[in-house]
């Protein structure tokens, strides 16, 4: 495993207890009235967006985190099975939902095979830290985990021009660099991937035969959403 994967791992064990922080704009992620009422528009649109590909049987949620996209997904399909590196924010995961038809496991997306195919493969803020060296081998696995017919939906940040995605006291990044630092409430830093993927992500997930649609909800977010393509 690299570095760079390790210490994302690192960090998203670390970063659990105030990972909603920034999903909620709370702290250092409040960025004053109007941008916040703008993120939770937009959010708004991305769930309206993933509840129209329901109600599904089963759905496999990859980096599944603290559980803010697993509690509707839990709303839309039969079972859940929800993958992510950190027990720690699985933890969270669970409490909040406590729902027995949703299930947790931990692995290394890097590493991980799927076991079953799903109805619904879906991953929020996941794809973006996916280095583009390794972008085919785990769109690959995404397509091996759809049924045929089945869907996928994946959301992540859109390159934010005015940088307000982020904490307040997260420094600038450089728009050339995949790698990014991220500082904890106590001040640690980490260095992860982030990798802004772009409308050209639908030629790529064709190439691993997902036709797909992209579309962006204004300034914070897009999502890709598509289906297994017949040959
Ligand atoms: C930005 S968070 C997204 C969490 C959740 N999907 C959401 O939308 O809030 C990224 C997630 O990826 C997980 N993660 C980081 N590296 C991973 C890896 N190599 N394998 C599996 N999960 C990983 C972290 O633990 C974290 O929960």
């Amino acid at each position: 495993m690299s570095d760079v994967i390790r210490e994302q791992i690192a960090y998203y064990r670390a970063r659990a207890g105030e990972y909603d922080e920034w999903f909620y704009r709370v702290g250092r992620y409040d960025r004053g009235e109007a941008h916040n009422a703008r993120w939770f528009d937009e959010v708004e649109a991305v769930m309206t967006a993933l509840r129209g590909v329901g109600p599904v049987g089963g759905a496999l949620e990859l980096a599944a985190g603290t559980g803010n996209f697993t509690q509707v997904l839990a709303t839309m399909a039969d079972v859940v099975v929800a993958v992510d590196a950190s027990t720690e924010v699985m933890m969270i995961n669970r409490q909040k939902l406590k729902q027995a038809h949703v299930s947790y496991v931990q692995a290394d997306l890097f590493t991980w095979e799927p076991e079953a195919t799903y109805d619904l493969v879906f991953m929020s803020f996941w794809l973006s830290h996916v280095p583009p060296d390794k972008l085919d081998g785990f769109l690959s696995k995404v397509r091996r985990a759809m049924k045929a017919g089945g869907q996928v939906f994946m959301v992540d940040s859109l390159r934010d021009q005015s940088q307000t995605s982020s904490a307040v006291n997260h420094a600038a990044y450089d728009p050339e660099s995949i790698y990014h630092t991220r500082k904890l409430n106590d001040g640690q830093y980490y260095r992860i991937v982030k990798v802004f993927y772009d409308a050209r992500l639908v030629e790529t997930l064709a190439r691993h035969g997902i036709q797909a649609r992209y579309e962006t909800s204004g300034d914070y977010f897009w999502w890709a959403q598509g289906t297994t393509a017949s040959f």
